[in-house]
């Protein structure tokens, strides 16, 4: 049955067909067989089945070949040459199915990922000291019930002064302390401080009105530990019926010991053209606890050995701010405060150079903080 082929020249010649006696058939089983059962992977599996189904194995071979046979002959080769064909082709499929599933096992141990192992994401970050404590101080008046306020960092000076009744000669009003956005004449600043959200939140809400307004404000100032030309504060102002001094010392004395914890406080009679009487809040030094006051054996820098640290200023409304955001001065009363935050944070987390608040170093932000998840 062998046809003769020369196959030197022509790789695609198709090879002889197998004799197709029981012998000869059953031992190309075997072999396909044990080809199946030795390959170790889907990729030699792919081979096993391309050289022992594929057009060119001799099993294809042989079963073309059937068509040659005279009638009786080709009955009993078709039935051996399908039934052996049937064998490796279920073999393959079973070898196939074990190895797909031992594959699958391995990659699901290899690519396995432990979700409890400590991750890292390179450089951390951390918030701002400054973002965290204006939010803490925020937190710590919402849940006294009062409301955030914001307002512009660029301010007319009529918000920002007039209508805070600081005359116009008032030396704050000055070139030489406060950055105005040019002209001059433009009667635009950049904020000197919180205080016209006062008049905005005063302008914008019915009364009465309970609110913080934490912010950035600017002042031609010096840059050194102690002064930045840019740093932030937080107001408040509550208008309401038969609001007195006592109800700003409450309010104050409160929102210390939520950043602080128990801690003495000192009240000072001041001037500030927008309360009176106006008051200075002072904080007692958290370095040497008025240790160093008359003590030179014992000097205190952070407090310069005065043992209290100026906090902010506060008062009860003056009626004229009241009057210039139209409200009725006759029913309402109200109180104020302006506290520092780069202050409070030097207080709270020992700080001791308030450039460190403004350098952006994210160590700074980090040592404070802790790294931000
Ligand atoms: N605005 C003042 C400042 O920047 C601080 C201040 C004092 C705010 C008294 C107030 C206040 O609301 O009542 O120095």
């Amino acid at each position: 049955m062998a046809a003769e082929t020369d196959e030197s020249n022509d790789a695609q010649a198709i090879p002889a067909a197998p004799a197709l006696d029981e012998t000869t058939v059953s031992g190309l089983v075997e072999a396909a067989l044990a080809a199946v059962a030795e390959a170790a992977d889907s990729a030699s599996l792919k081979q096993v089945r391309i050289d022992h189904t594929g057009e060119r194995s001799p099993l294809a071979l042989a079963n073309r070949a059937i068509g040659g046979l005279p009638g009786a002959e080709r009955k009993d080769a078709g039935k051996r040459i399908g039934q052996a064909r049937g064998r490796v082709n279920q073999a393959l499929k079973a070898r196939e199915g074990e190895l797909g599933e031992a594959e699958l096992a391995h990659r699901l141990t290899e690519e396995t990922v432990d979700v409890t192992l400590p991750v890292s994401f390179g450089p951390v970050g951390a918030p701002h000291p400054i973002t965290a404590m204006i939010e803490l101080m925020s937190d710590t008046f919402l849940s006294m019930g009062w409301a955030v306020a914001e307002g512009p960092e660029v301010e007319t000076e009529w918000m920002n002064f007039d209508a805070l009744n600081l005359h116009p000669d008032h030396p704050a009003r000055a070139e030489s302390d406060t950055l105005f956005v040019a002209p001059a004449s433009s009667h635009v600043v950049l904020r000197t401080q919180t205080s016209p959200v006062q008049i905005r939140s005063l302008l914008t809400r019915a009364l009465p009105v309970y609110v913080v307004s934490p912010g950035k404000v600017f002042r031609a100032d010096e840059y050194d530990a102690t002064h930045l030309p840019v740093f932030h504060q937080i107001e408040g102002l509550v208008v309401d019926e038969g609001i007195t001094l006592g109800h700003l010392k409450g309010a104050v004395e409160q929102f210390a010991r939520a950043l602080f914890g128990e801690i003495t406080l000192r009240w000072r009679p001041n001037y500030f053209p927008f309360t009176e009487p106006s008051v200075e809040v002072d904080l007692e030094c958290f370095v040497c606890h008025g240790e160093s006051v008359g003590n030179p054996d014992r000097p205190c820098r952070t407090c310069s050995s005065e043992g209290w640290i100026e906090w902010g200023g506060s008062g009860v409304v003056n009626p004229r701010v009241l009057a210039a955001a139209g409200v009725d001065t006759d029913r309402y009363t109200g109180f104020a405060f302006g506290i520092g935050v780069e202050r409070a944070l030097m207080f709270r987390n020992g700080v001791k150079d308030m450039r460190d608040m403004s350098d952006g170093d994210v160590r700074f932000s980090r040592a404070l903080m802790g790294d931000a998840r």
